[in-house]
């Protein structure tokens, strides 16, 4: 009993020793303890204010999509409309599809304004925006001033008509117009001033591939992208559209074996599931798990060759590529709705090798 209770009163007068520490001198060190977190807190607060503020979420929009944050270039018409000639017509075109079929159109757009000496503008929210500093105006379609139309006649066949646009009046193009013969002339200057990463992607895509090198022992290997394209191109065979098969993959491979040696080949695909099951999976090859499609797109453009398989994303990360291009000849299929509406010849480039 007489334990207990000594126990007790100890117990008890610990406590008021601690209650007196703190209710007394010590005041001020709490407040030095929560003062920092405080502060950390109001600085968040004010920081996120300060983004809704300048309206840019450019970071956090792309750390919640899981991609790579870029700055887009802004080229508003409405800065630099006074330093424009107004008496040169203008020309536009439509933006069908997706991001590679965007990036035809921008292409063929630039070929088309630089042969009859036109000023091209395009939308400011066009998705190539998120990958590459475009260069270009970017403005509305009411910037268009009674304009002529050209509506291309096939999606992937080059449509005679654009050599015969009106000089003398704005032009405004209609389409898809997938061939490379509307900007081959120009390659060079698409590549080095048009298709230009963004830093923030490139400095991505190269420590991508430095890491990968230095993991798997393979530095000075020549790179190989390849893309595998499937997803709805499976799915709609009707169409014309194919999936190439898996022996392509395995011969287009060791063509860049045998001639190069040392190399190193990256997978990126709509279908990793389907890419990891069925294609090699020796210690040279490594698979892309990004989500980030523009990520996947520098990556590939980073490589020196490529092997394409079908559709006008793949196509672009070949076009961007300076080495070898392998593509897959069995696309589209022929007497389909696709295949009616490309010509092989107009599509893909002479100097890539279609394989089977
Ligand atoms: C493709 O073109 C061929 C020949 O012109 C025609 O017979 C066929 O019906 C077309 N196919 C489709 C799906 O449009």
């Amino acid at each position: 009993m007489d334990r207990l209770n000594r126990i007790q009163v100890s117990v008890s007068s610990n406590d008021d020793m601690n209650i007196s520490r703190r209710s007394g001198s010590n005041n001020c060190a709490m407040r030095l303890r929560r003062g920092p977190k405080c502060y950390i807190l109001a600085a968040t607060f004010f920081f996120f204010i300060f983004l809704i503020y300048v309206n840019d979420l450019t970071y956090i929009t792309a750390y919640l999509n899981k991609k790579v944050p870029v700055h887009r270039h802004v080229v508003r018409w409405l800065d630099y409309k006074l330093k424009i000639d107004h008496r040169k017509p203008r020309i536009m075109i439509t933006y069908k599809g997706r991001l590679g079929n965007h990036m035809f159109e921008y292409a063929t757009l630039m070929g088309m304004a630089r042969r009859h000496n036109m000023t091209p503008i395009i939308p400011e929210d066009l998705d190539v925006l998120d990958v590459f500093k475009l260069p270009t105006l970017q403005g509305g379609l009411d910037l268009l001033r009674e304009p002529k139309s050209y509506p291309e006649e096939k999606a992937a066949t080059y449509y005679k008509g654009v050599e015969n646009i009106d000089r003398t009046c704005d032009a405004y193009l209609e389409g898809y117009y997938q061939s490379w013969r509307y900007f081959d002339n120009l390659r060079e200057e698409l590549l080095t001033k048009h298709f230009v990463l963004h830093e923030s992607l490139k400095s991505a895509a190269k420590e991508y591939i430095r890491k990968l090198l230095e993991e798997r022992n393979l530095e000075g290997a020549v790179l190989v992208s390849i893309h595998v394209r499937r997803g709805d191109f499976v799915r709609q065979k009707v169409k014309g559209y194919t999936a190439a098969p898996i022996p392509y993959y395995y011969r287009a491979m060791n063509y860049f074996r045998k001639k190069y040696g040392k190399v190193m080949f990256i997978i990126c695909t709509n279908d990793l599931i389907w890419a990891e099951t069925n294609l090699d999976e020796g210690s040279d090859v490594h698979y892309s798990h990004e989500t980030d499609g523009s990520l996947d797109l520098a990556i590939m453009i980073s490589c020196d060759h490529m092997i394409i398989t079908s559709g006008s994303y793949s196509w672009w990360a070949g076009y961007l590529v300076r080495g070898e291009v392998i593509y897959y000849a069995g696309y589209p299929q022929p007497n389909t709705k696709i295949g009616n509406l490309t010509v092989k010849e107009d599509y893909y480039p002479p100097y890539w090798q279609g394989r089977w």
